[in-house]
């Protein structure tokens, strides 16, 4: 009962939080787990926006990539989507977002999560056939638009020889394309509408392959 009401308390908490207190968590790469503990991303998980994680996951399929990265991965809601047999790495900054990550989907073969700072972190030994970063925003950034540009290196360094990259950010944010387009070439670009999301509706999905 206890347990409920936390529940009940917790969900309403969450959408208590103002268009502004949200944005100031979610922008600030300091405060991305903060920001996951006061449900600022918490509208993701609504039915209405997870639907991109099919889109993504056709996209996937597609190409055919047998082992995904997923940066920023929160609490790894794509795995869910994708094909099991795909070998999955989600990584995200928030500890308590993989925590959440790895109680849902750690038991499917072939799937990591880590806590990773996709500023810093680095796979020496490993590359990806596909590299997704999904709702791409300034939280990634060291605030400022130089290490911004430099991330979208990181993403391709991650990638194999030909490999895919997807990056989905909202509509607002559809000039990161002149990054993408520095450092892979652009296969496809989709405008999706979530018409029933309350929070960042309108999505630009940016399909390349790493030149
Ligand atoms: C807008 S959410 C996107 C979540 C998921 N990719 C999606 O599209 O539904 C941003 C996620 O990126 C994570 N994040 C922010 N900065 C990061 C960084 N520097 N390194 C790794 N993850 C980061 C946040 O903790 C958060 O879970």
């Amino acid at each position: 009962m206890l347990e409920t009401k936390e529940k009940v308390m917790s969900a309403l908490e969450k959408t208590l939080l103002s268009d502004d207190e949200r944005e100031s968590m979610t922008a600030n790469p300091a405060r991305q787990d903060e920001a996951f503990l006061k449900g600022a991303y918490a509208y993701l998980s609504t039915t209405a926006l997870t639907a991109r994680y099919s889109v993504i996951s056709g996209i996937i399929e597609e190409h055919n990539c047998d082992r995904i990265l997923d940066i920023g991965c929160y609490t790894g809601g794509l795995r869910a989507s994708l094909n099991r047999h795909r070998a999955y790495h989600g990584i995200d900054i928030s500890a308590h977002a993989i925590l959440e990550a790895q109680k849902s989907y750690s038991h499917i073969e072939h799937t990591r999560f880590t806590v990773g700072d996709v500023r810093t972190v680095r796979f020496p030994e490993e590359s990806f056939a596909c590299v997704v970063w999904a709702g791409i925003g300034f939280g990634y950034s060291q605030a400022d638009n130089q290490s911004f540009i430099d991330l979208f290196d990181k993403a391709c360094e991650f990638c194999s020889e030909n490999g895919i990259l997807i990056f989905e950010c909202i509509e607002g944010y559809s000039w990161i394309q002149t990054h993408i387009e520095r450092v892979s070439k652009i296969l496809n670009v989709l405008q999706v509408t979530y018409p029933l999301a309350t929070v960042h509706n309108k999505r630009t999905l940016f399909i390349s392959r790493k030149i």
